[in-house]
C-alpha cells in the first residue's frame, strides 16, 4: 500500500508533468478541486482518454493523390487521436464526375500509405448523406467529422455537414496547400508536346475529374502566357519538417537505399518502397532532382518538382528519410556517409539504367555486392499515369463531340421543321 506522502511525491510530479505539457495546464486546475485528490483525477483523466481515443473521419476520392491531399490528411489526424478515412468507390466516381484514373485498389494503397491513416474504408459516398452520417457515428464511432474550409453543398442547396454542425460533430481543416489538381493536369498535358494549345481551353472539365473530394475550387494553374505552366509550390522548412518522421536510424540499424525521380506518386512507388523498407531497419530515398529528371527523361519530366516530389515521398509510412536532389550515382561515399547496407532498384522503372555495362548509376554498389534488384509488385510507372490521363481526357473530349454533335442534330432538325 502506498503512504500518503508516496501518493503526494506522485501528485507533484504528475502535476510537473503536466505543467510542462502547458495544453494541460487547465485539466490540472480544474482536478485540483477534486476530491479524489490531484494525482488520482489525472490518472484517471489519462486513463480515460487512452482507453476511447477520439476518431475522426475524413472522405474523399483521392485520385491521382498528391501531397496536398496528403497534408489534408496531416491535419485532420492532428484533430483527433486516430483517422479514419473514407475513400469513395469507383462506381460512385464515375457516376459523379467520370472514371477515375487511379482505380479503387490503387486508390487504397495509396491512402493505406499515408503514415497520419490510422484506417481506410471504402463505402464513403460520393456527397456525404444523413444516412451514412449516422453511420459513422454509430457503426464506426466517429467522434468528429473533419471536411475543408470550401463549402460542401448538396444538390439541393443545402450544407452536406449541416447535421453534424448541429450535433457540434463538425471540424474544419484550411485548404492552402499551393497544389491543385487542376495545376498537376495542366503540367501534364503540357507534357505530351504535340498536343496544341487550343487543347487548353477543354481542361477545365477534365480537370474536375481530379478534384480532391468535393466542389473543390478550380485556380487557374498559373498559364505564364507562352502555355507554360510552372509550380506555385512555395516550399517551407516548416512544412518538411511536419512532413518528416524527426528521426534518424537506431544505434544498429540496417539502411536501405532507393533511389528515383517518384514523379506523380503512386500505387506503384508505394509497394516498391514497402518492400524496400522491409529488407532493413531504416529506409532512406534519394530524389533526384529536377534537372537529372529532365536530363533523363526528357524536358517537360518532372511533372511536380523536386520539393513537391520530396513530400509525397516524406508522407509515406515506410519511408525514414529523404535526399532532397540525390546524385544520379550512388558514390562510395554515399554508401559510407550515410552507411548504406544495402541499394536496391524495382524491376519496373521508367529506365533500366542497372543493366547498362557503362555509366551504370549502380556501379559502385554492384562492385561492394550490396545492390539488389526487386521484383515491382505492380506494373505502374510515371508514364502509365500519364498515359491513362491522356486516354481519360480524350473519352472525355469524345463524349462532349458527341454531345455537341447530337445538339447541332437536336437544332438542326429544329430549323428544318420550322422551315418546313
Ligand atoms: C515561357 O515564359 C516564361 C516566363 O513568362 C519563360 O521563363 C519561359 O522560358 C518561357 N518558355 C518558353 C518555352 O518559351
Ligand atoms: C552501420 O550499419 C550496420 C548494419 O548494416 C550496423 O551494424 C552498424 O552499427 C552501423 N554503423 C554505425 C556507425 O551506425
Amino acid at each position: 500500500m502506498a503512504s500518503t506522502s508516496e501518493s503526494k511525491d506522485q501528485s507533484a510530479r504528475l502535476l510537473a508533468t503536466c505543467l510542462i505539457a502547458g495544453a494541460v495546464v487547465v485539466a490540472g486546475v480544474t482536478l485540483l478541486g477534486a476530491p479524489d485528490g490531484l494525482g488520482l483525477g489525472i490518472l484517471q483523466w489519462r486513463r480515460k482518454k487512452k482507453k476511447k481515443p477520439v476518431r475522426v473521419y475524413m472522405d474523399g476520392c483521392f485520385d491521382m493523390m498528391h501531397y496536398g491531399h496528403c497534408n489534408a490528411l496531416r491535419q485532420a489526424r492532428a484533430l483527433g487521436d486516430r483517422l479514419v478515412v473514407g475513400v469513395v468507390s469507383d462506381a460512385e466516381i464515375i457516376a459523379n464526375k467520370g472514371p477515375p484514373v487511379t482505380p479503387l485498389h490503387e486508390r487504397m494503397i495509396m491512402v493505406n500509405a499515408v503514415k497520419w491513416v490510422d484506417e481506410v474504408i471504402t463505402d464513403a459516398p460520393y456527397a456525404i448523406t444523413e444516412d451514412f452520417m449516422k453511420k459513422l457515428f454509430d457503426e464506426y464511432n466517429i467522434d468528429y467529422i473533419i471536411h475543408g474550409d470550401d463549402p460542401c453543398v448538396l444538390p439541393d442547396g443545402t450544407d452536406a455537414y449541416a447535421l453534424a454542425k448541429k450535433a457540434g460533430r463538425y471540424k474544419q481543416i484550411k485548404r492552402t496547400e499551393g497544389v491543385s489538381s487542376t495545376d498537376i493536369v495542366g503540367r501534364m498535358l503540357l507534357c505530351v508536346r504535340e498536343r496544341s494549345v487550343s487543347e487548353t481551353k477543354s481542361h477545365s472539365s477534365l480537370q474536375r475529374q481530379f478534384s480532391h473530394g468535393h466542389s473543390q475550387k478550380f485556380e487557374d494553374g498559373g498559364s505564364s502566357g507562352n502555355g507554360t505552366r510552372v509550380s506555385h509550390f512555395l516550399p517551407t522548412s516548416r512544412r518538411i519538417v511536419q512532413f518528416s518522421n524527426g528521426k534518424g536510424p537506431g544505434p544498429h540499424a540496417r539502411i536501405v537505399y532507393i533511389d528515383g525521380a517518384f514523379d506523380l506518386f503512386h500505387a506503384g512507388h508505394v509497394e516498391i518502397l514497402r518492400i524496400a523498407r522491409g529488407l532493413g531497419d531504416f529506409l532512406l530515398v534519394g530524389i533526384h532532382n529536377d534537372q537529372t529528371v529532365s536530363a533523363k527523361r526528357g524536358a517537360h519530366r518532372p511533372i511536380m518538382n523536386l520539393h513537391e516530389r520530396s513530400l509525397s515521398v516524406l508522407a509515406c509510412r515506410y519511408v525514414d528519410e529523404v535526399i532532397i536532389g540525390a546524385p544520379w550515382e550512388v558514390s562510395k561515399d554515399m554508401v559510407t556517409t550515410f552507411n548504406i547496407s544495402l541499394v536496391v532498384h524495382g524491376t519496373v522503372a521508367e529506365n533500366d539504367d542497372f543493366l547498362k555495362e557503362q555509366d551504370n548509376p549502380y556501379a559502385v554498389p554492384i562492385s561492394l555486392d550490396i545492390f539488389k534488384v526487386l521484383d515491382s509488385p505492380l506494373d505502374i510507372t510515371t508514364t502509365t499515369i500519364i498515359k491513362r490521363i491522356l486516354s481519360n481526357h480524350e473519352a472525355y473530349q469524345k463524349r462532349n463531340e458527341r454531345k455537341a454533335e447530337s445538339e447541332r442534330k437536336y437544332y438542326d432538325g429544329k430549323t428544318f421543321v420550322s422551315g418546313d
